[in-house]
């Protein structure tokens, strides 16, 4: 009985002084790894808990109820007070850092904070587009300068001085009599002066115009021109390459409508319109006239003809031996009908809910 007694006590006090180093080193435990170390000690195979375990096989039978009991509630106590420990490193920023620098602490593998990613306007990336469809069609990108002069932008293009057509685009001026360019035609005599045809060129570039604004109006407008030179080229090839990039660029068949028109610097001219991506044509939406056509179901999109004989002459090519045609089409209005975007004003309004869907 004493023997019995003696082991028992022992027993008993081996597994106290087992909880009382286990807890007392788990709380100095600084990490994840020094945590592995200690469960490796204390609850591993050949732990201090496992080994304590097994000598209750050694107690006398009677005993081992008792020191079973005394087993399960110090696994239980050590598997909570571990169970603690390691939700508190999980809170925890990884160490080496104590509470105190916590407030300072600036943890480098911590997942960064979301932040939006930008991207191209849209109509950068339709500008873009575009061009690449010029590109495989068999013509060279230019772009326009934005200041020009009055020679570029009017009178190689047959605008003398006091033309009244030039009432449409005489807009805005910098004090030394330079203009800001009105329409990307005012290439049109740099690309041509001193070419040998074929000549086919596209010529990019923002426009301005003084303009009071409205849903299909800027004051700010980008414009595609272009150009082709060669021996005889008729209107039919206007109308065809014309189209041809109108499906490439909307990927649909969109509904053109073309009409005569007069710019000084073609003959015959004409006007490409496009079917009205808002009110379908109609002129109406819910009942009202449609702001974005004006209620006429049609959107002007490029002024075009053959290129006037004089424009040819004036660069050098003889109009009895070369031919050609010139479009220039606003981008920003293409673009509408392409997205169904009912006022061009969006585009420059700073709005990011709107450039996002793009
Ligand atoms: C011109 O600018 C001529 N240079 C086009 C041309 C080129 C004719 C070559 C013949 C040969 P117009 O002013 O119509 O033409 O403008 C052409 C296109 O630019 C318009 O059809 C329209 O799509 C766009 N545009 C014109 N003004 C504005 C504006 N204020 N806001 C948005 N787009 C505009």
């Amino acid at each position: 009985m004493r023997i019995c007694f003696r082991a028992t006590m022992t027993f008993t006090k081996t597994a106290t002084q087992i909880k009382k180093s286990a807890l007392n080193e788990l709380a100095k435990t600084r990490d994840i790894n020094t945590l592995a170390f200690w469960r490796k000690e204390y609850l591993g195979k050949v732990g201090k808990f496992t080994k304590l375990t097994r000598q209750i096989a050694q107690l006398p039978a009677k005993e081992r109820a008792s020191a079973g009991k005394a087993v399960n509630e110090l696994k239980q106590a050590l598997a909570k007070a571990l169970q603690e420990r390691e939700k508190q490193f999980h809170e925890l920023p990884p160490s080496p850092v104590s509470r105190s620098q916590l407030s300072t602490f600036f943890d480098l593998t911590a997942p960064g904070a979301d932040f939006q990613l930008g991207h191209l306007h849209p109509i950068t990336q339709m500008r873009q587009y575009a061009e690449d469809i010029f590109v495989r069609m068999g013509f060279e990108v230019f772009e326009a300068r934005e200041v020009d002069d009055d020679y570029h932008n009017f009178e190689s293009l047959n605008m003398p001085p006091q033309h009244p057509a030039r009432d449409l685009w005489d807009t805005f001026w910098t004090e030394d009599e330079l203009v800001l360019i009105t329409h990307t035609s005012s290439m049109q005599h740099r690309i041509l002066l001193g070419q040998k045809p074929p000549i086919r060129a596209i010529i990019v570039g923002r426009c301005f115009r003084h303009e009071a604004t409205d849903a299909s109006h800027e004051h700010t407008l980008n414009q595609i021109e272009g150009l082709y030179v060669d021996k005889g080229i008729k209107l039919p090839d206007l109308i065809g390459t014309f189209k041809k990039f109108l499906d490439e660029f909307s990927q649909r068949d969109i509904k053109m409508k073309i009409q005569p028109s007069h710019f000084p610097f073609v003959e015959p001219g004409i006007e490409f319109l496009l079917d009205c991506a808002i009110c379908f044509g109609t002129g109406e939406v819910e009942g009202e006239r449609c702001s974005t056509c004006g209620g006429s179901g049609w959107l002007e999109l490029a002024g075009a003809g053959m290129v006037h004989p004089s424009v040819l002459a004036e660069a050098g090519l003889d109009p009895q031996k070369y031919s050609g045609f010139a479009w220039g089409f606003g981008l920003d209005r293409l673009v509408m009908v392409k997205y169904g975007i009912e006022n061009i004003r969006h585009f420059y309004s700073g709005d990011l809910r709107f450039i996002r869907q793009f």
